[in-house]
């Protein structure tokens, strides 16, 4: 995918949705974005299944129902010279529905997955980047970082699992290689991202090291390109840095993986994203509560530069 910048709007949930159908007013966010000199939109988290619904105005792709808006919202993005992917996503214990909440792992209120539920799972991934596709964005970012289901099998603080899924790296990520198989067989070639929550930085969670291998191991089944943040603690936990949070485990997957590396976090304005790309830390730069701040900060830099 060929991008005019390395600059990244990362997903954000914007709760503008209603029963999971996007409103005017979220197709105007993008819109506005999309206007603002960023090289590529990801799409807020949308629910694949009703069950991994994480808030109640959150975007939903479990359906064929949105079509109609969100290819819109997917044409005036690709109007600017701007890329867009979806982000999709399966809440896990996170959900806060009505009825059952599954996880990987029983605990208090939540139910352990059953093989079945999680091939269930699988396929509804592999329907929900299907439709984005027929909808005309460039790609999905497979979400899982911030303690979503995903993040929730990869990681060993959540995931206590004795069977195939569970205890080795490898079957902590096999969820994630079914994810990214059946996407290819469902609609080959499409670009998929990976938002990894690399890194726990908590006693008995995965480590910077685990991320490196973790991202190895996804770049075996096939993504695209990988896009780095927090794990189960979330997007803000991490070592003390200004800005560029998970800085240090980025570098050392980019520097073992060929694929494009994505890296969000508390990153403000363009000096520290030329700094980020010129160490080697990483190929994109997410900018997020900043771009809701002041959506024209990119285009203001540029114009000082
Ligand atoms: C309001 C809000 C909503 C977010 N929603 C999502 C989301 O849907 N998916 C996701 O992966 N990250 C989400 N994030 C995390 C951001 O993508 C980003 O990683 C985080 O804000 C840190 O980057 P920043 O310092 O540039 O804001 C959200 C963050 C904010 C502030």
């Amino acid at each position: 995918m060929k991008l005019k910048n390395r600059i990244v709007l990362p997903a954000m949930a914007r709760e503008k949705s209603i029963d999971g159908r996007p409103t005017k007013e979220l197709f105007s966010y993008y819109e506005n974005m999309a206007k603002s000199g960023f090289s590529l939109i990801i799409l807020e988290h949308a629910y694949v299944l009703k069950s991994g619904k994480a808030s109640p105005n959150q975007m939903a792709i479990d359906e064929d129902y949105d079509k109609d808006i969100l290819s819109e919202i997917a044409k005036t993005i690709k109007k600017y010279d701007c890329k867009a992917l979806m982000q999709i996503s399966h809440a896990g214990n996170k959900a806060k529905i009505e009825g059952d909440v599954f996880g990987p792992s029983a605990k208090e209120n939540v139910k352990e997955l059953s093989k079945a539920e999680i091939k269930t799972i699988v396929d509804a991934f592999a329907k929900a980047a299907r439709r984005v596709k027929e909808m005309g964005f460039d790609g999905v970012e497979v979400h899982s970082a911030h303690g979503y289901l995903l993040n929730q099998f990869y990681s060993p603080l959540e995931n206590k699992r004795e069977d195939e899924y569970g205890e080795s790296l490898e079957n902590r990520l096999r969820i994630h290689k079914e994810i990214i198989e059946a996407i290819r067989k469902e609609i080959g070639d499409f670009q998929i991202f990976l938002r990894l929550g690399a890194a726990d930085y908590t006693e008995g969670g995965n480590t910077e090291e685990d991320g490196v291998k973790a991202a190895k191991l996804l770049e075996s089944y096939g993504i695209d390109a990988i896009d780095i943040s927090g794990g189960v603690l979330g997007f803000l936990k991490h070592p003390e840095v200004e800005y560029g949070y998970f800085s240090s485990v980025s570098k050392k997957i980019k520097d073992s993986v060929k694929i494009p590396v994505m890296m969000t976090g508390g990153v403000k304005n363009l000096k520290q994203c030329e700094d980020l790309l010129n160490r080697g830390v990483c190929d994109l730069v997410g900018v997020g509560r900043q771009s809701l701040k002041n959506p024209a900060w990119l285009l203001e830099d540029m114009k000082k530069e």
